[in-house]
């Protein structure tokens, strides 16, 4: 992985960059595709200014905490894949980070997300090292649980806890003793 600016991360494959006003077309495009949330109904999204206020408030944890969700590419591409970062949050009393993707589902299976969640979570454990980073998951929704893993997360099921769409079970990394 290489760390070129603090708002880009290049992979063997994928770049991903702070999201810009440019991608609220990609993100209403990727969240209003019924499989995209599947396992999470609460995450669609049907208009464009649904999608603007949510690239708000994207941006306005970056500009807080200088950090955040980011869009990601093919290497080379223009065209927004997905999104992949993390989000600072409180999980059960504790300050963690919360590891997100969702990616388009053409780009599904070809190990992008697994490759992107990997950078975002080695990036984290150097540049917010005190921080946990979890990640919630429905129990069903067998590729995120795969993808965490990929990623150096395990199963906490002590952590398990109730989310906007049911039981979330959690992965984590570099939880406290
Ligand atoms: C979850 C998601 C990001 C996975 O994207 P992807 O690019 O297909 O994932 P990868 O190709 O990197 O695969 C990662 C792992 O998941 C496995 N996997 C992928 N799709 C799978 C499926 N449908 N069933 C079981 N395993 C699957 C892969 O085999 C791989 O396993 P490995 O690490 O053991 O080799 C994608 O399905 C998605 O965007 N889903 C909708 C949004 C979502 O649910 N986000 C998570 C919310 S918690």
């Amino acid at each position: 992985m290489q760390d070129r600016s603090r708002h880009e991360l290049l992979t063997e494959r994928l770049s991903l960059r702070r999201p810009v006003p440019d991608d609220v077309a990609a993100i209403l495009a990727i969240h209003s595709d019924p499989p995209t949330c599947a396992h999470n109904p609460s995450d669609a999204l049907s208009r464009r200014q649904e999608a603007l206020e949510l690239f708000q408030r994207w941006s306005d944890h970056w500009r807080r905490f200088g950090y955040g969700y980011w869009v990601v590419r093919r290497r080379g591409s223009d065209h927004q894949l997905g999104f992949c970062g993390v989000k600072s949050m409180d999980l059960n009393g504790m300050s963690v980070l919360n590891l997100f993707y969702r990616f388009e589902a053409s780009s599904w299976g070809q190990g992008l997300a697994g490759q992107a969640a990997t950078a975002v979570v080695e990036w984290a454990s150097v540049r917010v090292p005190d921080l946990p980073v979890i990640a919630r998951v429905r129990p069903a929704n067998i590729a995120s649980q795969r993808v965490a893993v990929r990623a150096g997360l395990l199963r906490a099921g002590h952590l398990d806890t109730n989310g906007e769409d049911g039981l979330d079970w959690i992965f984590a990394k570099n939880l406290p003793d």
